[in-house]
């Protein structure tokens, strides 16, 4: 039997937790799940069990519980966590800002509190090692791109600052304890699903995210897509993203585990370092799912930047991981999870 090491996904029924399940589950690691459903739903585990042929350990709970994942740290022998709980919409960061300083800076310090508790107390098998589920948000308004690490960090709604005081909360005990591997992955914009069909994107209520959607008007549950800017500085004027396949991120996270099983610690960003606009995108998903996607040209929305997208020669350098599906697959698979689940996990 392999000697399996068992990793922590809190959030771990979410969007990107879920393809992190599998891409870990067959890389030879025992994710555990730490999960309150808040913003899932349980039928993604019915669906990981049908992809990975093994029914996912699952703790149901908070990370704001200290000693709920204490003990399941404990329970679990976990070696490594994968923090991917919080919450992640910007609009609603704005109107309930509490909410997100407390689920995501209350849940990040629960979570370390946890850690330290039994990676650095009697008895530890491990060091404190931790993945951290960071955002392009910090860079604010890039002045230029290609993005690099070192670009200075802002902020310009609440969601965007819980990641930004994170990360300094991340330093910090990095700093106080050395004993701390810590790996902070600044996500660009993550699209696509499994190419199973079976887990995907589920998002509560109107999708605040391009792909979302464009892929619900294509199955017919939102009559056209609001394409926010026409006039922005971009080649056709529509912004510019580097969109990101979600099982290429899931990969991410297994090459950031690796790597801090040697030691260091690092910030790093995910995407492909290609840009895409809006209208790009539009007419990829149309030519991958044959479906017309009608969209107006509207104001732009508060807070948008015209361009983002990354360099992620560091990510290659230190995690030797670099992304490798395109565009079109991502349309494909994003389709493909949409059109066989039209309302989610709730179809
Ligand atoms: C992409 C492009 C929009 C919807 C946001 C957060 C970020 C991260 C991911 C998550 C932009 C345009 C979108 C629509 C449109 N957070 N668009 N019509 O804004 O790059 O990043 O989500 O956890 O922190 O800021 O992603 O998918 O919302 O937008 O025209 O209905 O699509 O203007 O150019 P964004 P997005």
């Amino acid at each position: 039997m392999k000697n399996e090491q068992a990793i922590l996904l809190t959030g771990g029924a979410g969007y990107i937790g879920s393809h992190t399940f599998v891409a870990l589950h067959e890389a030879g690691f025992a994710p555990v799940i730490l999960d309150d459903f808040s913003n899932s739903h349980p039928a993604v585990l019915d669906r990981l069990e049908r992809i990975t042929g093994r029914a996912p350990v699952l703790e149901r709970g908070n990370v704001l519980d200290t000693a709920f994942v204490e003990a399941v740290l404990r329970r679990h022998r976990i070696a490594g966590v994968v923090h991917f709980a919080g919450s992640k919409a910007v609009g609603e960061s704005v109107a309930q800002p509490l909410k997100y300083f407390g689920n995501n800076i209350g849940g990040a310090i629960s979570l370390l509190r946890a850690m330290e508790a039994v990676f650095l107390g009697p008895g530890s098998w491990a060091p404190p090692t931790l993945v951290f589920s960071s955002s392009a948000t910090v860079y604010g308004d890039p002045a230029t791109v290609p993005i690099t690490e070192d670009f200075p960090r802002s902020h310009t709604n609440p969601y965007g600052h819980t990641k930004l005081v994170i990360e300094d909360m991340l330093a910090a005990v990095r700093q106080a304890q050395p004993a701390w591997r810590v790996g902070v992955l600044r996500y660009f914009n993550p699209v696509g699903a499994h190419a199973s069909g079976l887990i995907g994107e589920d998002p509560a209520g109107i999708p605040n995210n391009l792909m979302p959607y464009v892929t619900q008007v294509a199955v017919g549950l939102r009559p056209q897509l609001s394409v926010f800017g026409g006039d922005y500085p971009t080649p056709d004027g529509t912004g510019v993203r580097d969109y990101i396949h979600v099982d290429d991120l899931a990969a991410g996270h297994v090459a950031a585990l690796r790597a801090l099983s040697s030691g260091a610690s690092f910030t790093v960003n995910l995407g492909t370092g290609q840009g895409y606009s809006v209208l790009q995108v539009v007419r990829a998903f149309e030519q991958a799912s044959g479906r017309k996607v009608p969209y107006q040209v509207v104001a732009r929305r508060a807070g948008d930047v015209a361009q983002c997208y990354a360099d992620p020669s560091l990510a290659k350098r230190v995690l030797g991981w670099q992304a490798r599906k395109g565009l079109e697959e991502m349309c494909a698979d994003a389709w493909r999870w949409q059109s066989g689940n039209p309302k989610g996990y709730a179809t």
